[in-house]
C-alpha cells in the first residue's frame, strides 16, 4: 500500500514515515521544508534501508499536488502539514487560517478527484479547549482559544461534514497530547528553528549548554507542585498510532476521533527532574509568570484509542527523556 504523507519531512511525520516503511508500506512525502531540515528524507533511509518518493511541494499548490496523485497510485494519505505554533497563530491569524484551511481543502478536492478515500488526520488536544475538565474524552465539545487551535476544530468539522456527504470515505481524526523524545538511532527529533517554545526541546537545549537556563512558567497551579501537568507521550509510540489509525481506515468509513496520549499528567517540574535524573545532567531553571492561554492540566482518557485501534503508549517518560538527549547528544556531534 501506497501512503501520502504531508508533512512527512516534519517531527511527527518524519517518525511516522520510519513505522510506515518498516511496517512495508511505501512512502512519499509532500513537504515545502519550511518548517523541517531537507536532510530528514536521508536520515528516514538511513534508519530503514528505504527511501521514500519526496515531492518538495506546498500541499495548498493544486497543480503540484495533482502531478503527486497523477504520478502514484495513493491508497491513503495522513495530513501533517500545517502551521503549528499556538503563539504565532495569535500574531499571524489569517496566515494560520489560509496555510492550514487550504492545504487541507486542496487536498480532500485532489483526493476525490483521484477516488482516495481515506485519510489520518493530525489534530491536536487543543480542539478540548479550556471548558472541558481533564481526562478529556472524545465526545466533549470542541473549541479552542486560539487561531492554530480553531484550524484544527475547523478541519475537524470539514471531515466530519465530507464523510457525510461521502458515504465511501474514512477519517481518522488523531488528538494528540504532547508528543516528546526522539528516535533511538538519534537521527530524527523535535528540532524547531530558533528559540523552542516546547518544553522538551527548551530542556534538552539547556542541558547542552545552547541555552542558559529554562524558565518555568508559573508554579501557582492548583496542580500537586505548582506546574501545569500535560501527557506526554513518546513521539514513536504517537507514530505507531497512525498504523493503528490506517487499519481503522481501511475498516470503517466515517470520522472518528481518537486521543493518542498515556492517560497521565506530568508536571513541568516532574518532566525536568526526571531528563535531569535520566541523563545524570543539570538543567538550570527559575520560575516565573504563567505564560498566557496555559491551562493547569490537560492529559487524556485513551481508551478509545487502546480499545478501536488496539493502540497503547508504551514508553516511559524516563525514555522519553533519554532519548531527547541522545538526539540533541547526536546533533552536536554532527557539528
Ligand atoms: C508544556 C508545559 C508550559 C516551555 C503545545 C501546543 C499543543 C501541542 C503541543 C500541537 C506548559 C511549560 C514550556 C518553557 C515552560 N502542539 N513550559 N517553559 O503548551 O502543552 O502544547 O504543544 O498540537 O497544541 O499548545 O506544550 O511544551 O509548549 O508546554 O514552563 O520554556 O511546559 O507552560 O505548562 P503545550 P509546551
Amino acid at each position: 500500500m501506497t501512503i501520502l504523507v504531508t508533512g512527512g519531512a516534519g517531527y511527527i511525520g518524519s517518525h511516522t514515515c520510519v513505522e510506515l516503511l518498516q511496517n512495508g508500506y511505501d512512502v512519499i512525502i509532500a513537504d515545502n521544508f519550511d518548517n523541517s531540515s531537507p536532510d530528514v528524507p536521508e536520515r528516514i533511509a538511513r534508519i530503514t534501508g528505504k527511501t521514500p518518493k519526496v515531492y518538495a511541494i506546498d500541499v495548498s499548490d493544486g497543480p503540484a499536488l495533482e502531478r503527486v496523485f497523477t504520478e502514484n497510485a495513493i491508497d491513503a494519505v495522513i495530513h501533517f502539514a500545517g502551521l503549528k505554533a499556538v503563539g504565532e497563530s495569535c500574531r499571524i491569524p489569517l496566515r494560520y487560517y489560509r496555510n492550514n484551511l487550504d492545504t487541507t481543502l486542496t487536498l480532500l478536492e485532489t483526493m476525490e478527484r483521484h477516488g482516495c478515500a481515506r485519510i489520518v488526520f493530525s489534530s491536536s488536544a487543543t480542539v478540548y479547549g479550556p471548558k472541558n475538565g481533564c481526562p478529556y474524552t472524545e465526545d466533549m465539545d470542541t473549541s479552542a482559544t486560539n487561531p492554530y487551535g480553531w484550524t484544527k476544530v475547523m478541519i475537524e468539522q470539514i471531515l466530519r461534514d465530507y464523510c457525510a456527504a461521502n458515504s465511501g470515505f474514512s477519517a481518522v481524526l488523531l488528538r494528540y497530547f504532547n508528543p516528546i523524545g526522539a528516535h533511538a538511532s538519534g537521527l530524527l527529533g523535535d528540532d524547531p528553528n530558533g528559540i523552542p517554545n516546547n518544553l522538551m526541546p527548551y530542556v534538552a537545549r539547556v542541558a547542552a549548554g545552547q541555552l542558559p537556563k529554562l524558565t518555568v512558567f508559573g508554579n501557582d497551579y492548583p496542580t500537586r507542585d505548582g506546574t501545569c501537568l500535560r501527557d506526554y507521550l513518546h513521539v514513536v509510540d504517537l507514530a505507531k498510532g497512525h498504523l493503528s489509525a490506517l487499519e481503522y481506515a481501511a475498516a470503517h468509513t466515517g470520522a472518528e476521533a481518537f486521543n493518542l496520549g498515556t492517560g497521565d499528567g506530568v508536571s513541568v517540574l516532574e518532566l525536568v527532574h526526571a531528563f535531569r535524573k535520566v541523563n545524570g545532567v543539570e538543567v538550570p531553571y527559575v520560575i516565573g509568570d504563567r505564560r498566557d492561554g496555559d491551562l493547569a492540566e490537560v492529559y487524556a482518557n485513551p481508551t478509545r484509542a487502546n480499545d478501536a485501534l488496539h493502540w497503547r503508549a508504551e514508553k516511559s517518560v524516563d525514555d522519553m527523556c533519554r532519548d531527547a538527549w541522545h538526539f540533541i547528544q547526536t546533533r552536536v556531534a554532527e557539528g
